[in-house]
């Protein structure tokens, strides 16, 4: 087990859809097990396997709730199927949203309030899960990584504006840069551990 380079925002792994998972055995179990590390190192409430350059359909996740219950898993090949999306105005702090790939930026983004989540477990049996509100975020996040997308790609337009700027300004946004968890100094600021 290894804790792995992320990968930053303007790598092209990062913005194009992953494959479909056909093997299934040590290698699978090897790259879930480095996910769940890198994750936890970060830290960050869930990772795609594309955001540490592997173009598969895997993500997991690791996330406590408001009563302290532990949420974590993996699914391969996943399916999302979404709910309804509240009306009205953004609420800026409870529906902002960060990303280990774009490390230290957070902006607010409405996402539909429940999900069912089904695929594959990484010993390729099925699996399907309801879930709603910040694990119903997690599982958006992640799914849309495995189709090329990242969170600020989905911002209104003012934010995904402010995104773009403040992206130029980091020096991110072109191909090649990584971040090592325990190693480079970001995500270190003190907040909530929620980037995905
Ligand atoms: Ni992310």
């Amino acid at each position: 087990m290894s804790v792995r380079p992320i990968r930053i925002t303007g790598d092209p792994v990062l913005h194009t859809p992953a494959r479909p998972v056909t093997n299934f055995g040590e290698e699978l179990d090897e790259l879930v097990l480095d996910m769940i590390d890198t994750m936890r190192e970060a830290p960050g409430v869930g990772l795609a396997a594309p955001q540490i350059g592997v173009d598969l359909q895997v993500f997991v996740w690791e996330w406590s709730d408001e009563q302290d219950k532990l949420h974590e898993g993996a699914i391969v090949n996943p399916v999302l199927s979404l709910g309804q999306r509240e009306r009205g105005p953004l609420d800026e702090e409870g529906e902002i949203e960060g990303c280990l790939s774009v490390p230290d930026f957070r902006y607010p983004l409405r996402r539909a309030s429940d999900v069912v989540l089904s695929g594959l477990d990484p010993q390729g049996h099925a699996l399907s899960m309801s879930a709603e509100g910040w694990l119903a975020r997690i599982f958006q996040h992640e799914f849309d990584h495995l189709q090329g997308r990242l969170y600020i790609d989905r911002l209104a337009w003012r934010l995904r504006r402010e995104a773009r700027r403040d992206i130029r300004r980091e020096g991110f946004g072109q191909p090649g840069r990584s971040w090592l968890p325990g190693v480079d100094s970001y995500e270190k600021s003190d907040h909530e551990a929620e980037e995905a």
